[in-house]
């Protein structure tokens, strides 16, 4: 019973390991973590210490620090919109985003994980045809 119960998240794991298209940096966690990280216990917190403060739909022009007009991370929509961007400048080696640095290793990580296991699925079924 007990096994037979686990089982599934094994074999999530090792999905997710094999999955990897490799090159990137360590594999942020697989996605069975319980709660599951959310926009209301993580990505929401994050996105407003880290990155509204010049990515917001609330700041004008001369107030963005020069993030262009539209790249707006301050609603969960706008995170779902930007995934792949948010993915590419502020996961892995090669970070940039926030420009001063910031967030720390394991909040990267976190980050990270969420991104893959509940904005990009959200992302994703938004592409699908009705
Ligand atoms: C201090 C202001 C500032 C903060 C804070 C900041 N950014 Fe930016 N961001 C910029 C500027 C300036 C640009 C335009 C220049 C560039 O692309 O490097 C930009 C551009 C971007 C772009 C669009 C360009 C692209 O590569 O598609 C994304 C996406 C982005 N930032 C994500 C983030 C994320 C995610 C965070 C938080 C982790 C963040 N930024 C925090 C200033 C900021």
């Amino acid at each position: 019973m007990r096994v037979g119960a686990r089982l599934p998240g094994v074999l999530l794991l090792m999905a997710a390991a094999c999955g990897d298209t490799g090159g990137d940096t360590a594999a942020p966690g697989d996605c069975d973590r319980d709660p599951p990280l959310s926009y209301d216990n993580f990505g929401q917190q994050f996105m407003d210490t880290h990155c509204a403060g010049c990515h917001s739909s609330l700041l004008p022009e001369p107030l963005r620090n020069g993030a262009p007009l539209g790249v707006d991370l301050d609603t969960y929509a706008g995170v779902v919109q930007w995934v792949d961007r948010i993915e590419a400048r502020s996961v892995g080696d090669d970070a940039d985003m926030p420009p001063g640095g910031g967030p720390s290793d394991e909040e990267r990580a976190r980050l990270a994980e969420w991104l893959r296991c509940a904005v990009r699925p959200d992302h994703d079924a938004l592409q699908e045809p009705p």
